[in-house]
């Protein structure tokens, strides 16, 4: 039996000067579950009790190559004795601009930001400055970030969401403006009708309309075939821009991100999380046209952006991902994974829907269908709660909330991914 004595000990003391004793709501597990973080190396994290973990959170997807991976960190520790801001432009972000360039299709020109939510927040006033136009559309159950014009329709029950012809736009949180909730609107994910009478409708007054390529934060919906090239259409035929968010999946489903891999054609692009292994830098991007807004009338700026601990773990991360067989491998361990959570759930007679990607994935049990937030509330979590739970016990981390990925990393093994299969199998068999 594990201790989790320091745990609890550093969430008291913790609770008396953080609320919920964490910086980021997702954190908290719970009094007495939530674990705090020692350190970690590769494909593991040791918590405070110096308890060994396989991670399969990876800090919610950023930690693509591994923690403290040491041609990452090198690069980064070289940097850092220049001068970390130096608030003048140096020639590691242009390199980054110009990688990002390179390993994505649709993506000609990008600023460098520090974390997704700037990111959106940016590729929603590009595109309102572009178009004239002040509306957005997002999907129920998308998150783009932690600021107000996008916490709508987000973690509310689908229940409150109204009749699927007619939305209800739920905010996520108290403190968010009402004013705010003229500015947008929310639909069912992957009905490319509803979309298509909403934009005829309200078409005029539409910025843009922001999606994931599979919306990740509700299991995984995976667009049905067609439902982005419609999108696509429907963006040309009413001005509209289409804003990809790649923040999860960008560096990760392929080298060059979803765009790469489904060959679809965004107007903007945001990048984050595996952009940097880590390290906290993030990036928006797309059609020259578009882009070239900025800085003529359209305002971006910060402190911190583009700085030498940020840029200098974006190259390094990137140039990896180029050199080697980083993507290969992620998807073979994924893989490997998958096959074996679906052989051990079905054997148990616990049915549960795979979504996704190797390299992100989501396991939902109890339904067969995800297209949208509405299916996914039918999903059982409380079982993936208690595997989650148990499996931790043993030595794998995995989010304790359901919706949240299985992320993989170049630094698992088929050793780690077994042992993991052994663990899930032991759980599953002591239910
Ligand atoms: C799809 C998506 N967009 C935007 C964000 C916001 O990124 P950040 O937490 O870096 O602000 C997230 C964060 O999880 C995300 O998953």
């Amino acid at each position: 039996m594990k201790s989790f004595e320091n745990c609890e000990k550093l969430q008291q003391r913790a609770l008396k000067s953080m609320p919920l004793g964490v910086n980021s709501n997702g954190r908290f597990w719970g009094k007495g579950i939530t674990p705090y973080f020692k350190r970690g190396k590769g494909a593991y994290v040791w918590d405070v009790d110096d308890n060994k973990y396989v991670d399969y959170r990876l800090a919610f997807g950023p930690v693509i190559l591994g923690y403290a991976y040491d041609e990452v960190d090198e690069c980064v520790i070289e940097a850092l004795k220049t001068g970390v801001t130096p608030g003048i432009t140096t020639e590691r972000e242009v390199e980054v601009a110009e990688k990002i360039i390179d390993m994505c299709p649709a993506t000609e020109m990008v600023r460098l930001v520090n974390t997704g939510s700037d990111a959106t927040q940016h590729s929603l006033r590009v595109a309102r400055a572009y178009t004239g136009k002040d509306k957005i559309i997002k999907f129920e159950g998308g998150y783009h970030g932690s600021y107000d014009y996008v916490l709508f329709s987000t973690y509310a029950p689908p229940s409150a969401y109204g009749n699927r012809r007619s939305p209800i736009t739920i905010p996520a949180s108290s403190g968010i403006p009402a004013a705010l909730n003229d500015l947008i609107i929310t639909l069912p994910f992957n009905d490319l009708e509803l979309l298509e009478e909403t934009l005829k409708r309200h078409g005029h007054e539409v910025a843009a309309i922001i999606t994931e390529p599979m919306l990740g934060n509700f299991g995984s919906a995976d667009p049905v075939p067609g439902f982005m090239e419609g999108l696509r259409k429907l963006c040309d035929q009413y001005g509209v821009l289409w804003i990809l968010d790649e923040v999860k999946t960008g560096f990760r489903v392929a080298k060059g991100g979803a765009q790469e891999k489904y060959g679809y054609q965004p107007d903007l692009t945001t990048y984050a999380k595996s952009l940097g292994n880590g390290y906290p830098i993030a990036a928006y991007g797309g059609k020259k046209e578009i882009m070239s807004v900025v800085g003529q009338g359209v305002t971006q700026g910060g402190t911190y952006v583009g700085n030498a601990v940020a840029a200098a773990g974006a190259k390094a991360t990137l140039e990896i991902m180029t050199r080697e067989g980083v993507h290969e491998h992620i998807n073979a361990m994924g893989t490997r994974l998958q096959k074996g959570f679906k052989k051990i759930f079905d054997e148990a007679g616990l049915p549960c829907m795979i979504s996704s990607e190797p390299a992100i994935f989501t396991v939902s049990f109890g339904i067969d269908q995800n297209l949208d937030a509405r299916d996914w509330s039918k999903a059982n979590g409380s079982l993936y709660k208690k595997i989650a739970a148990k499996a931790f016990e043993k030595g794998v981390l995995i989010d304790e909330d359901p919706r949240e990925p299985f992320c993989l990393s170049y630094s698992h093994t088929e050793a780690d991914i077994d042992f993991t299969l052994d663990v899930i199998e032991d759980v599953v068999k002591h239910l």
